[in-house]
């Protein structure tokens, strides 16, 4: 049996997703290729390759609460061979930078959605959060997780069948504690409170034509503002975007790395 594994991260090789892969196959011990949805000129060979494989496995971090645009294409291409690719055993392994589990459901459903569509036999949807820092860490700070998917890895080889405790092991919260809730809304609203204080470029301030949809609305005040105010409302919005940024890393650092 063959295992095609087919990592989605635009940062290929040196991406989190090659990290956690490399963990898997310390498990898994059988014979794998993989192949790198960022070489996008090899997209045509990729498409082969998942048709003819054995198993596939699919292993690509969470992007704007979706999928990366490379991993999207690619899925694209498979349609024109659904028959061929009827009951294929696939799984994934899907992370994401923020800690908690369920900052990845919106993807979970649509791989379900997509693997029923496609025929395929989805042997599982395997969830790791907080994988930002595993490119930075020190082995000691990653040793749970890269233990917990080497025996994911193993259990692959034989059954696939995956124990509740080593998938929270994976996956340990689905949600933010309530002092990280807490320091969210606090940075959020040293940002917010920014923006109210430029009230020049409000929406309500600018005329706008009534027969406009919503996105239109938005897009004509917005430019309304610019046009009115110049400099200062970009130096206006620039200090909103520093702080907002500011109080983003921050957050996703104490949450990436010490889980808070
Ligand atoms: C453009 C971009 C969008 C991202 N969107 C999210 C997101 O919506 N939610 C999240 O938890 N992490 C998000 N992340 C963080 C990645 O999922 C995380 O850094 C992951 O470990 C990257 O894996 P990789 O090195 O395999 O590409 C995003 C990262 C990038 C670069």
């Amino acid at each position: 049996m063959s295992l095609t594994i087919f990592n989605g991260s635009p940062r290929g090789k040196n991406s989190n997703s090659s990290i956690i892969t490399n963990w898997f196959l310390q498990g898994y011990k059988n014979n794998s290729d993989v192949c790198y949805l960022n070489k996008v000129n090899e997209l045509p060979t990729q498409t082969e390759a998942f048709v003819v494989a054995d198993e596939v496995l699919m292993v690509f971090p969470l992007y704007v609460d979706g999928m990366p645009g490379q991993v999207k294409a690619f899925f694209e291409t498979l349609l024109p061979h659904k028959s061929a690719l009827e009951g294929k055993k696939i799984t994934y392994i899907i992370h994401s930078g923020f800690s908690e589990g369920i900052q990845n459901i919106g993807l979970e459903t649509y791989l379900r959605h997509f693997s029923t569509l496609m025929s395929l036999d989805n042997r599982g949807i395997i969830i790791i959060p907080g994988s930002e820092g595993f490119r930075l860490m020190p082995p000691s700070m990653t040793k749970k997780k890269s233990e917990a998917t080497g025996a994911l890895g193993e259990k692959f080889a034989t059954n696939h069948a995956y124990s509740p405790t080593l998938l929270k092991i994976l996956n340990p919260k689905n949600t933010m504690s309530k002092g990280t809730t807490l320091l969210f809304k606090l940075f959020s609203k040293i940002g917010v409170d920014i923006a109210q204080s430029g009230d020049s470029f409000a929406p309500g301030n600018f005329a706008i034509d009534e027969g406009a949809q919503p996105a239109d609305k938005f897009n004509a005040s917005h430019s309304a503002a610019l046009d009115k105010c110049g400099y200062e409302v970009t130096s206006l919005f620039d200090r909103l975007l520093f702080s907002q940024l500011l109080s983003f890393y921050l957050c996703f650092i104490l949450n990436a790395f010490f889980g808070f």
